[in-house]
Order: C-alpha cells, then structure tokens, then sequence
C-alpha cells in the first residue's frame, strides 16, 4: 500500500487534539490542548464545559496539527475520529468536525475506539526519532489503564480483542483521581499522586491488594476506602495528613495488583510480549515495574502518548483504513463502547 496520511482528531474528554501520522507510526505532528485548568475548580471533568471547549479549541488545533506537519487537507488520506467511550457531548464535537472535513474534502471517515487508540499509542513514533523502536509482536498482553477504563487484552493480531477481565468498579485512574481529592491533592489525581509518592514511604501503610484470584477482573474500590478510613480517622484527631506516606502507600498497592496480575496473565497465556497503554501507564512505579523484569518484551508508549492524544487515533485508524474498514457519513457517537 502506499504511504497513507491519517489526520487524527481526538475529544472523548477533556484534550482536544489533533495529529497526523503516516503508515500507522510516524508521528509528523501532534498538538494538544488541554483542559485541565478550567476543569481543576471542579475537582474532575466537568462535561458541559468540555463540550464547549471542544467547540471553541477544535478547528485552531486541527490546523495547528496541519501546519506542524507541513500540509494541507489535500495531503491527507483519510480522517479518523474518537467515535467512543467518552463524554458524548465532546464526542459529538469531534465527530461532526470529522465528518464536515470528510464530506468537504471528499475524504473516507473512520470511526475508532478510543480504547483500541491507547493500544496503538504503542506503536507511534515520532518523524525526528533516529532509532524507530520496534512494533509490538504478536500475540501480546494489553493491559489498558485510564480514568475510564481498566482491563487486560490478549491481542492476537492487528484489531483482534480478547478481553480477559476488567475492573468491577472503579478504573485504575478513577481511583487515583478519588484518592487524590480524599487526601487534598489536585486533580488530575494521577500526577499529584506520583509527585507526592516520590516523598513518601511506600510501607507507611498497608493497604489491601485486592487478588480477584481466580479471574482476570480487578477491584479499586476497597483499596480506595482503606484510604479513606485511614483519613477519617486521622481527621477525627485533629491530625495532619501524612499525604506523601498516604500517596506513596497507595500507589504501591495499586501498581502491586496491577503489575502482579498482568505478570500472571501474560504467563498463564504464553505471550512474550506486554503492553501498558492509557493514562496511568505515564505512571513511573508502574513503568518501572514492568520496565524493571526481564521476562516479557514490554511496549509502553513515550510519556507525551499515554494520556489522551490524537496521534493514537491516527495510528490506530490507520489500520482500519488499510483493511478497506471506512465508515458512512452519518456514524454515531458512542458514549459506551467496549474494545472486545
Ligand atoms: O487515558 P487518559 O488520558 O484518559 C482517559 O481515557 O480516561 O487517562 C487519564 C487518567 C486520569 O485518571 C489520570 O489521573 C491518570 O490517567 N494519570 C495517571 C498519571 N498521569 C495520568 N495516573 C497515575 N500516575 C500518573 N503519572
Ligand atoms: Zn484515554
């Protein structure tokens, strides 16, 4: 096939981006606005001021995301969209964008999962990159962590799913946030909660690992509330919170059962390959456990790409393109949308 130039755009939740990659890996551009100030006051996403933003930030960083990569609509192939899970009202922002792009401009639409866009995240590269790293093989273990999502994927081949478990209550980033905010830090919790962690003693506390043994599933929520206790009772007394032996103590749990268990998933299944993908794979315990072993070949995305970005929605609808999967003008958004 010849080269194929995706221009991404991604609005699922609080990032409104744009990016354009060539072949599914090589990032030309990659632009970025975030949302995080307005939505601080707020202590999380607050959707109806998303949506908005989205609105007012999305045509300055689609061009903004053509500039960088020194192009117009005329070179691009093909435009790919976040289609879901997300916040259906910013959703819609990105979708209709797309599609007033494709039908103007005579270009295929693609719908993609936004999930199956933190998989692909692992396969970008940037243009300047002198030692391209290599692709993923398969088959291979995914474990997806975000403030949505939290599940282990055996992937098979390009596209192919086979979701082993997933968290029963809250997303592994969910529970960084709600953790966060119980011990006074900002949001978004996740980088609060490392930076925090770095100054304290990961052994203050001890937390429970919650095993789910016996299937692939995992549960935050009693981790989440031990936290809790702990503050409550330390706030009855009138005492000043120990947030960094707090952060530290809770992170270590959380990357324990995380860590732990796709280590055994990806024994028990006979990959050799692991994949961390999706916001809390920006995480540095976590990165460093799996970085740290030297069983399994790991892929995990450069910082820049692990939180919400376009560029993974141009890799990943890359692939869709290539295999002749286009989608029709008139495609729905998809608040809900399983990977699998
Ligand atoms: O993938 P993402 O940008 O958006 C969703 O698809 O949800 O993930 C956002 C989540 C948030 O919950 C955020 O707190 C978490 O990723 N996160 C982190 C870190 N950076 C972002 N969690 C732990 N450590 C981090 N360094
Ligand atoms: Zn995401």
């Amino acid at each position: 096939m010849k080269t194929a130039r995706i221009l991404g755009i991604e609005s699922s939740c609080d990032e409104t981006a744009a990016s354009v990659v060539e072949n599914g890996r090589v990032m030309l551009s990659n632009v970025i606005a975030t949302q995080i100030d307005l939505h601080k006051k707020y202590g999380g996403v607050f959707p109806e001021v998303a949506s908005r933003q989205h609105i007012l930030a999305i045509y300055p960083v689609i061009e903004e995301a053509l500039v960088r990569a020194h192009m117009s609509l005329a070179d691009i192939d093909a435009v790919a969209v976040t289609r879901g899970p997300g916040l259906a009202g910013s959703l819609v922002v990105g979708m209709n964008t797309a599609k007033g792009i494709a039908l103007g401009k005579s270009l295929p639409l693609i719908g993609v999962n936004h999930l199956e866009g933190h998989v692909y995240s692992a396969w970008v590269y940037s243009s300047d990159t002198p030692q391209p790293p290599p692709a993923p093989d398969f088959p291979l273990l995914a474990l997806l962590v975000s403030g949505g999502h939290t599940e282990l994927n055996l992937i098979t081949d390009h596209m192919q799913y086979q979701r082993l478990g997933a968290t029963l209550d809250d997303a592994a980033g969910e529970a960084f946030d709600k953790v966060a905010r119980l011990i006074g830090l900002p949001y978004p919790g996740g980088p609060s909660v490392q930076k925090a962690a770095a100054e304290g003693n990961p052994e203050a506390y001890a937390f429970p690992r919650s095993r789910m043994d016996g299937t692939w599933n995992f549960s935050f929520s009693g981790l989440k509330t031990a936290v809790l206790r702990v503050v409550r009772k330390l706030q009855e007394v009138n005492k000043v919170l120990p947030v960094n032996d707090l952060a530290a103590s809770f992170q270590a749990a959380a990357v324990d059962v995380l860590f732990t268990k796709t280590m055994k998933a990806a024994h028990e299944f006979g990959v050799k390959e692991i994949m961390v993908a999706g916001g809390v794979s920006a995480n540095r315990a976590l990165r460093d456990a799996f970085l740290n072993q030297s069983e399994f070949v790991v892929h995990i995305p450069p910082l820049l790409l692990c939180t919400d970005n376009a560029a993974m929605i141009a890799a990943a609808g890359y692939y869709h393109f290539a295999n002749g999967q286009t989608d029709p003008l008139d495609l729905d958004v998809l608040p809900t949308w399983p990977l699998s």
